[in-house]
């Protein structure tokens, strides 16, 4: 937990250096170049608030400028460039070049590998912050590294580094997944989901609006949008406007953001609602993988309930499942039509559900471990607490299906099975710690 504590102290929103009222009061004529000044010094005010903005929550003093210019200017000369171009090389027909920011995290490492591994090009992009144990990101940074996925170490807010990115790189697609995950940890530090879900997604859709061609972009929104909702299943038609943490309002709001940049820019836009991704080099942060840490270590765990002995359920998905469904998302996606920041026609915008279709009770979850574990767990029942968690997740798919051909083929014990096995094999059965 300590070390999730020094995110924070990231730089003042954007926002508030908006000035309500002209400082200005002059004859007309003075008025539109004040206007005109005025807007300027906001432009690139705004273009050295995102260029040394420093994010990077790894290091202990956030907002320390030379570090960032000075890791800016690191990423450059021509060994550099030979790598990222390596990196994204395609070497299948009709092979794409995918931009995959998150590709540290846990979907990200999967989606990156399985592009790679069919012949598409393939840079990742990824911050590294410490909202979990930054050893397992660069584990699997180790493991994309080995298939020629090079992943570059820098934030999504840094525009000038992502207009590098591209200037060496012409994407066809940007798969963006990087984000402030979790629900819970909203409350502890808010300022990082509005970072990285909003002011990140808005960064990288200004570069990819403004770059020739433009790409085409599947990202990663959430069930979470679904909020209080208590029909079931959720379906992309249902409202999604009373989200129940701060984290589902970014990831609803990443989605109204998506909306503007399709319609002015004619962004081809594709959004993926996870319902909880679960497997191999998954994430801590997940009841899933704690139980596992400490139903090993003998500790207690603590299993939800709601009012009236309610059942806490979730459509547990699989990766690889939702691997398949990205890919598709990215197969399917059509080209922006947009050409140096101008719209020129109507572009495609989609939303779909990525589950599983099968909520499964949390203390079935904690079955299934105990048995792979052959442990038995020492179980808390509590009430749900109102934190963010919503007591019921259930995806409706049959638009994935129709149009993305996604069919989810793995059970929750299947599933569970591969990540306790990989569990075990990554953590040496206790030697190396999960913290
Ligand atoms: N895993 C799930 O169950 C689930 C469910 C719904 C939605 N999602 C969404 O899917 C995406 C991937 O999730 P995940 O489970 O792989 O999470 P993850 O935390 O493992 O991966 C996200 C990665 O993004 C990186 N990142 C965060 N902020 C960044 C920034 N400002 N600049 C650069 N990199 C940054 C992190 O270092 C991390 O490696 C996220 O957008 C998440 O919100 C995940
Ligand atoms: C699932 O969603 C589709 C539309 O995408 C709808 O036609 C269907 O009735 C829904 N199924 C259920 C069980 O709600």
């Amino acid at each position: 937990m300590s070390q999730m504590k020094h995110i924070d102290n990231t730089p003042s929103t954007p926002g508030k250096c908006k000035m309500e009222k002209s400082p200005y009061s002059r004859p007309r004529l003075h008025y539109s170049l004040a206007k005109l000044t005025f807007w300027s010094l906001v432009f690139i005010g705004s273009i050295f608030f995102f260029f040394f903005r420093s994010p990077s929550s790894s290091s202990p003093v956030p907002s320390d400028l030379s570090r960032r210019s000075l890791r800016t200017s690191s990423y450059s000369g021509p060994a550099w460039e030979k790598r990222v171009r390596a990196s994204a090389k395609i070497r299948s027909r009709n092979g794409i070049s995918v931009l995959v920011t998150g590709a540290a995290g846990f979907v990200g490492t999967h989606v990156s590998a399985a592009l790679k591994r069919r012949g598409d090009g393939v840079l990742g992009l990824d911050n590294f912050n410490d909202y979990y144990d930054p050893s397992l990101k660069r584990a699997r940074q180790a493991l994309l590294d080995r298939t020629g996925v090079y992943i570059v170490d820098g934030d999504i807010n840094d525009v000038a580094l992502l207009k590098k990115l591209f200037d060496i790189v012409p994407f066809t697609h940007v798969m963006h997944l990087a984000a402030q995950a979790g629900v819970r940890y909203a409350m502890e530090n808010p300022s990082s989901y509005v970072h990285s879900n909003i002011a990140g997604l808005v960064s990288v859709l200004e570069v990819c609006k403004s770059v020739n061609p433009q790409p085409a972009i599947v990202w990663a929104s959430s069930s979470s949008v679904y909020g209080l909702n208590t029909k079931v299943p959720f379906s992309e038609r249902d409202r999604t406007d009373h989200p129940a943490s701060l984290y589902a309002a970014t990831k609803k709001a990443g989605e109204e953001i998506a909306h503007t940049y399709n319609h002015i820019y004619g962004l081809s836009l594709t959004g993926l609602r996870f319902f909880t991704v679960y497997g191999p080099w998954g994430r801590p942060d997940m009841a899933y993988f704690f139980f596992t840490r400490d139903i090993l270590k003998g500790k207690s765990i603590s299993i939800f309930e709601a009012a009236n002995h309610g059942t806490v359920a979730r459509d547990f998905t699989y990766i690889d499942d939702i691997v398949k469904g990205c890919l598709a998302a990215l197969d399917t996606a059509e080209k922006s039509t947009g050409s140096g920041g101008k719209k020129k026609g109507p572009a495609q915008l989609r939303v779909y559900n990525l589950g599983n279709t099968s909520p499964v009770p949390v203390s079935n979850l904690v079955s299934i471990l105990e048995r792979l574990l052959k442990v038995k767990a020492k179980r808390l029942i509590m009430k749900l607490p109102r934190n963010g968690d919503v007591q019921f997740t259930h995806a409706n798919i049959s638009l994935a299906q129709t149009e993305l051909g996604y069919k989810p083929t793995t059970d929750l014990q299947k599933g569970l099975k591969k990540f306790v096995q990989w569990y075990l094999r990554y953590y040496g059965n206790g030697k190396k710690s999960a913290q």
